[in-house]
């Protein structure tokens, strides 16, 4: 066993260090990056401070710089022995260069140490998450430019209720991602503030260059209150899942939609062969394994959002519960991520059949309609839907392209505005 950075000289019982580390040092090793470069930024405000001389801290960021470059080159793994990547790097600095590197947590404690490597780690995810989920939505914008017109059946309760279109469809879905790209961005800014110098989460007895070292690491301010950031661990992280469970609960909805469709019965779409699987035993088999699955990705999400939130039950302070939401975060990044990077190919590669589409367009699909004209022409609306109803069984079959043209109101079939959704997706990737 490695001397751990709280060894006092007493026994610890090997069990209970197994217990409480648990698999905490293999997501460390996710952070490492992270934690490495905010321990530089920490290193340079000691120097600033001069509780660190010039050499100290050149040898110090030096060491750094090597360690992260053996990490990015994948040399650097942790152990069960290491407790947590904080430990591994105070102890790998101590054994390259002695007592400077003893001297690196003067000012910090692992719980404000943690707290900037998960900002940072949540930051990227975040900012991938935003591009993926705006990739996903200038496909399903190219698809619905491309079938702006194409009918197809709208349903409600999975009824036939109105001539829809595969423009209107796709639209949908840019707008629910545009949404959720807006929800990322309000996120992000939570996460956007540096928790480093708070310490065990009270202040410390040093006058640190917050500040200074909030911009290094290119946050765009101090998160304050040390006990404010300190317990807002869980928090930040339940509004990171929420935001991230937004992207894969529009998903699902696309998932669900494209199962159906990709029915036999209905057989509206195929996926693109590269995107099935096969059955073991039947073999004319064509499976949309990946649609599902993309479905179940908001379960996992969920399940990660109702983790962290139920550890945030606690008084004020660090406790180690704490340590508990880091698995659940990165879980649900994990699946989020994976799944929005999966759709603009999806979504490129459907191909829908037009005619079995434009054949569900049964005649009843048009009672709607006439209705609305006969109550146009003066007959009081709800009149004019019980006529109808007395004749649906006789109504003539409709035109789905006129009855898509006919509903001119701004986002309605016949009034896409595709261009306000595409102008409101550029400027959010700016
Ligand atoms: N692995 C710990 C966590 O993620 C690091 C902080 C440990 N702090 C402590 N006081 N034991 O929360």
């Amino acid at each position: 066993m490695s001397v751990r950075l709280w060894d006092k000289g007493g026994a610890t019982d090997a069990q209970m260090l197994r217990y409480t580390s648990r698999d905490d040092w293999q997501l460390d090793q996710r952070l490492l990056a992270y934690d490495l470069r905010a321990t530089i930024a920490h290193v340079r405000g000691l120097a600033r401070i001069g509780v660190l001389s010039e050499t100290e801290r050149d040898a110090l960021v030096r060491e750094l710089e090597v360690l992260a470059a053996q990490n990015e080159a994948g040399e650097l793994r942790l152990t069960e022995d290491d407790e947590d990547g904080h430990s591994a790097i105070e102890a790998a600095l101590v054994a390259r260069i002695g007592d400077a590197g003893k001297k690196v947590h003067t000012g910090r404690s692992r719980n404000d140490q943690v707290l900037v490597a998960m900002r940072l780690y949540e930051r990227d995810a975040l900012d991938e998450l935003a591009e993926q989920a705006t990739a996903g939505a200038r496909a399903l914008l190219d698809l619905a430019r491309r079938e702006a017109e194409t009918p197809m059946p709208g349903y409600t309760h999975l009824q036939r209720a109105v001539p829809s279109s595969v423009g209107y469809w796709a639209a949908s879905f840019v707008e629910g991602l545009t949404d959720a790209v807006d929800v990322i961005r309000a996120t992000r800014a939570l996460v956007d503030r540096c928790p480093l110098g708070g310490a065990a989460g009270f202040g410390v007895n040093l006058p640190l260059d917050r500040a200074g070292v909030a911009r290094e690491l290119g946050f765009a301010g101090v998160a304050l209150n040390p006990l404010a950031s300190q317990t807002s661990r869980g928090i930040i992280e339940a509004q990171i899942l929420a935001a991230a469970w937004q992207v894969v609960a529009v998903i699902r909805r696309l998932a669900w939609d494209l199962s159906l469709f990709a029915m036999s019965e209905l057989a509206f779409i195929r996926l693109p062969e590269a995107f099935t699987t096969g059955s073991s035993i039947m073999p004319q088999k064509r499976n949309p394994d990946v649609v599902e699955l993309m479905r179940a990705a908001c379960s996992v999400v969920q399940g990660a959002l109702a983790e962290v939130q139920s550890l945030v039950a606690l008084p004020s302070g660090y406790h180690r519960d704490l340590q508990l939401t880091k698995g659940p975060t990165m879980r649900g990044l994990d699946e989020a991520l994976a799944t929005s990077r999966l759709l603009p190919r999806l979504v490129e590669g459907l191909a829908f059949d037009r005619e079995r589409m434009a054949r569900a367009i049964t005649p009843e699909c048009f009672a709607t309609d006439r209705a609305v004209e006969l109550a146009v022409q003066g007959i009081p609306f709800r009149e004019a839907y019980r006529n109808v109803a007395a004749e649906i069984a006789s109504l003539p079959a409709g035109d789905a392209a006129a009855s898509l043209r006919a509903r001119v109101s701004l986002g309605a079939p016949g009034n896409l505005a595709l261009d306000d959704l595409a102008r409101r997706l550029e400027r959010q990737a700016r």
